[in-house]
């Protein structure tokens, strides 16, 4: 579908403030690219660890300066005054845009929205960076679905210009407008999709990754199926992206897609495998790679 929602239709309304739901490896990642480009942020979740762990990685982002490619104290001071971190989400209720970006369990989800829109004014925006979830079935219990619509960043997100905004059944021409606005604020490419489990990318992009869990399961050295993958013109090869994204993070969305698909959804035992031995990817420091050395590469 044509993002063409400018011109003649809706005004898209300027969000000068944003909220933050969930300060994982997204979560952080949305919240700097908003710091970055002049808004005020406030990043919220509910463990105060998380929270922690979520806003040094914010400042640390921030403090790069891509010009002399070094980090600086002065410059992470300088994002730091805009930059609010609560445990606290009544602490969201007067920004312009509230992001989203828990862990993929639509019951959750759904309850982090019902809870805001008991005080939440009528006009903010309400966006989920679910990976896979359904907009309109995230949407089903609001009472303003039409402001609610799905912003989807991608991994690194400093790196990455790609963001789908996904329109829910009832999300109205204003707010897809104002989305995608937003997105191009943040530097970024939105395409506008339409709603469906894994909506564009990680429908095509689930099958690649469950396909190279095969190809292990099938006895193929892992290092040889990034390499492969690489020579083929993958920035990166798809067993570092399943560390790059969460292990959990990536069985929790397959298992939306498989619920989706089930007749054409590979299944392996190895996420399952991993989560158990808490070997979540990069952030935990090992994944199908160890990345305990000190660049924080893959060790291959
Ligand atoms: N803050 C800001 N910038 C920094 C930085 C920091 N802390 N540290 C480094 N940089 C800058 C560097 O200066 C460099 O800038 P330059 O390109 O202008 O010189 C740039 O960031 C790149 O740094 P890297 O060396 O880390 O980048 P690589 O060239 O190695 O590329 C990659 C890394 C972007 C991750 C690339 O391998 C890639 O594109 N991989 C694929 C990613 C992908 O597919 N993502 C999608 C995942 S799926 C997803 O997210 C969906 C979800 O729903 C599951």
């Amino acid at each position: 579908k044509d993002s063409g929602v400018a011109g003649e239709g809706p005004q898209p309304r300027k969000l000068q403030s944003a909220s933050v739901i969930g300060a994982g490896i997204m979560g952080s990642g949305i919240a700097a690219a908003n710091l970055k480009r002049g808004l005020s942020v406030k990043l919220n979740d509910a463990n105060p660890e998380a929270l922690q762990l979520g806003s040094t990685a914010v400042l640390d982002e921030v403090s790069y300066d891509k010009e002399t490619r070094s980090k600086s104290a002065e410059r992470a001071i300088q994002f730091a005054g805009r930059l609010h971190t609560t445990t606290n989400s009544d602490e969201l209720l007067d920004t312009d845009i509230i992001i989203e970006a828990v862990v993929e369990n639509l019951e959750l989800k759904r309850k982090i929205f019902a809870n805001l829109e008991e005080k939440l004014p009528e006009t903010t925006l309400l966006a989920s960076n679910t990976s896979t979830l359904p907009i309109t079935k995230l949407a089903e219990n609001l009472k303003h679905p039409e402001r609610f619509v799905g912003i989807h960043f991608f991994n690194p997100v400093r790196m990455m210009k790609l963001v789908e905004v996904i329109r829910g059944e009832k999300t109205s021409d204003e707010t897809a407008a104002t989305a995608v606005a937003y997105a191009k604020g943040l530097g970024k490419f939105p395409i506008v999709v339409n709603d469906g489990p894994g909506f564009l990318v990680n429908r095509l992009l689930f099958p690649y990754m469950n396909e190279a869990t095969q190809l292990l399961q099938d006895g193929v050295d892992m290092k040889r199926i990034d390499k492969v993958a690489r020579k083929f013109g993958m920035p990166m090869g798809p067993i570092a992206l399943y560390d790059m994204v969460g292990i959990d993070t990536s069985f929790y969305a397959g298992r939306t897609m498989y619920d989706a698909f089930p007749e054409r959804t590979l299944v392996s035992p190895i996420l399952p495998a991993l989560i158990k031995r808490d070997m979540l990817g990069k952030k935990k420091g090992v994944g199908f790679f160890n990345y305990q050395n000190k660049k924080g590469k893959p060790e291959v």
